[in-house]
Formats: C-alpha cells, structure tokens, sequence
C-alpha cells in the first residue's frame, strides 16, 4: 500500500476517446481569417469534412460568397480587413453572437513582397507586419480573452520557411513570419494554465496563387526549393488543411507552442 499525503493524488484514468471522436471537430466553431481562397479555405474544407462549423473572413464579399456555396450550409463568412485592428474586438462579438463561442481560431490570411532588402521602403516593411503579425496579435488577443473566460480554446498560426532560414529577397515577411513563432512560446506558456493551445504550422512551399505570383517570374527559385525538398514535389493547400484539422482536435490536445513543419522534409533536405 502507497502512502499519498492529501496532496499526491492518485492519477485518475483518461477518458479514452475512439480514433474518430479524437480528430472530430464535431460541433466546434472555428474563425479561419482569409478563409475564401488558398490555405485558408482548404483549412475550412478539411475542417467541414471533420465536423465543424465555420466562419471565414476576408476583404472580398463575392469571393467569400462562392467558398461558403462550395464549404455548404455549415459555413458562414464575415467581411473584415483584418488591418483593421478597431474592428476585430466588433467582428469577434459579431460572430459570437450570431454563432456561439469561437472554439478554434486559425490566424492565416497573410500577405507576401519580394524585393531586395535594400529596396524595401517603411511603407512597405509596415504593410507586411500590419496584416502578418500587429493583426495577429490583435485578433488573437480578442478570442483568447473569451477562450480562456471559458477556460476551452485552440489558436494556431500559419507561419513559414522563411522563419526558419535566410531565404532571399522576403525581409519583411520573414521577420513577420519569426515574430509569429516567438508568439506562439509566449502565448503558448500563458495561456496554458487556461486550457487554451497555442500552434503554429509552417508551411512548405505549397501550390497556392501566392507562391505561383513568387515562384512564376524565378524558375531559379522554384528550382532550388524544389532541389531541396526530399518528397520531390509541392505540397498542396489540403496538406496544410489536414495538419490544422490535427492541431485544432482533442487528438493533440496535449501538444502546445509547438511549429509543426508541412513541408514535404524542406527543413530538413540538404
Ligand atoms: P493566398 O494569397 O492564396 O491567400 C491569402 C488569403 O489572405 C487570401 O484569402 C486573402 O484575401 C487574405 N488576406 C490578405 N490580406 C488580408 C486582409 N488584410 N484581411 C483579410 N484577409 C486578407 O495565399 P496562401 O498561400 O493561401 O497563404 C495563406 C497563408 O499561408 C499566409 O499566411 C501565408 O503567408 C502562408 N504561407 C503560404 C505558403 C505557400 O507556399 N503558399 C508558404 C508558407 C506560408
């Protein structure tokens, strides 16, 4: 027989889900910026297929309006510039509102620039953190004060290779892109306490209008991007949709401030 003082509680035995109850996003709602196009709206195509419920953003109504037909009766859509940092704490009260709750929150609308450092004027560098990082965080800010209220809640961050290395001519979104990640630990460590997660996933390079707009005037770059992804090809927008269906699931429930490289090995290829 153990001795346990009052406080050394034995462990109590975990609630064991089934496979499909533990990547099921059944009934949950989620709120994926820029949601109409690329990544985004994979992420809500793969997130309808597990169960949720969904809310997409963007600046563009008719382009919204086509993905809520294709995602079905499960999906809604807000239009919000997510630049606009005054309107975020409105659009979150908004949806909340008309929805319930916001479970997962899926930061993904981004912006990219190719220019030479040098060439890079003010302007330009704070267009790029305005909507990749300063949104972000005023977005995040406005959901996880409600999530960790509710003392429930899962955010992830779409981040990037160009966080993890030097890739050329993306100053700005780089150190957009590395700013994220550092959010991601900090938010991840203060927000625990609160059962509210805190991920980002780094895409490789993925077969979206934003990198054929990089990738299509430099066939040098697509090369060397390429050459150094072990599996030999691009990834597609769904590849990101299923890692965030993971993420955003009880299935990964004890996983937090983590960047989940999908990336086919990039990071990894030499
Ligand atoms: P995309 O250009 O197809 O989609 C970006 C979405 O964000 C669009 O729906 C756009 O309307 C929206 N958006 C941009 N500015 C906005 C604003 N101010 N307010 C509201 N919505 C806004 O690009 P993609 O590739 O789907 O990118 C999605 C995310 O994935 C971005 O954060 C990007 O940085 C990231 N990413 C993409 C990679 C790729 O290879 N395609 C690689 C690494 C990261």
């Amino acid at each position: 027989m153990t001795n346990l003082s009052t406080s050394e509680v034995p462990i109590k035995v975990q609630h064991h889900h089934s496979h499909e109850t533990a990547f099921s996003l059944e009934g949950k709602l989620i709120l994926i910026t820029g949601g109409g196009s690329g990544i985004g709206f994979e992420i809500a195509q793969c997130m309808t297929y597990a169960g949720a419920r969904i809310i997409i953003t963007g600046r563009r109504e008719d382009v919204l309006k086509e993905a809520v037909t294709q995602l079905g009766k499960n999906a809604h859509y807000f239009v919000n510039d997510v630049t606009d940092l005054s309107s975020l704490e409105g659009l979150v009260n908004n949806i909340e509102l008309a929805h319930g709750p916001i479970d997962i929150l899926v930061n993904n609308a981004g912006i990219n620039m190719k220019k030479p450092a040098l060439e890079v004027s003010d302007e330009d560098f704070n267009r790029i953190i305005q909507t990749n990082l300063n949104a972000v965080f005023a977005l995040t800010r406005a959901c996880a004060a409600r999530m960790i209220a509710r003392k429930s809640g899962t955010i992830i961050m779409i981040s990037s290779m160009a966080a993890y290395y030097g890739i050329d001519r993306v100053v700005a979104y780089a150190a957009s892109k590395s700013g994220l990640e550092g959010m991601v630990k900090v938010l991840a460590s203060e927000f625990s306490p609160h059962n509210v997660r805190v991920n980002a996933i780094a895409p490789g390079f993925i077969e979206t209008n934003m990198m054929k707009t990089a990738m299509s005037s430099d066939p040098d770059r697509m090369n060397r991007a390429l050459n150094r992804t072990p599996m030999g090809k691009f990834g597609k927008p769904s590849d990101i949709g299923w890692a965030a269906v993971f993420l955003a699931s009880d299935a990964a429930r004890y996983i937090t401030g983590v960047s989940l490289p999908v990336d086919g090995g990039n990071s990894i290829g030499f």
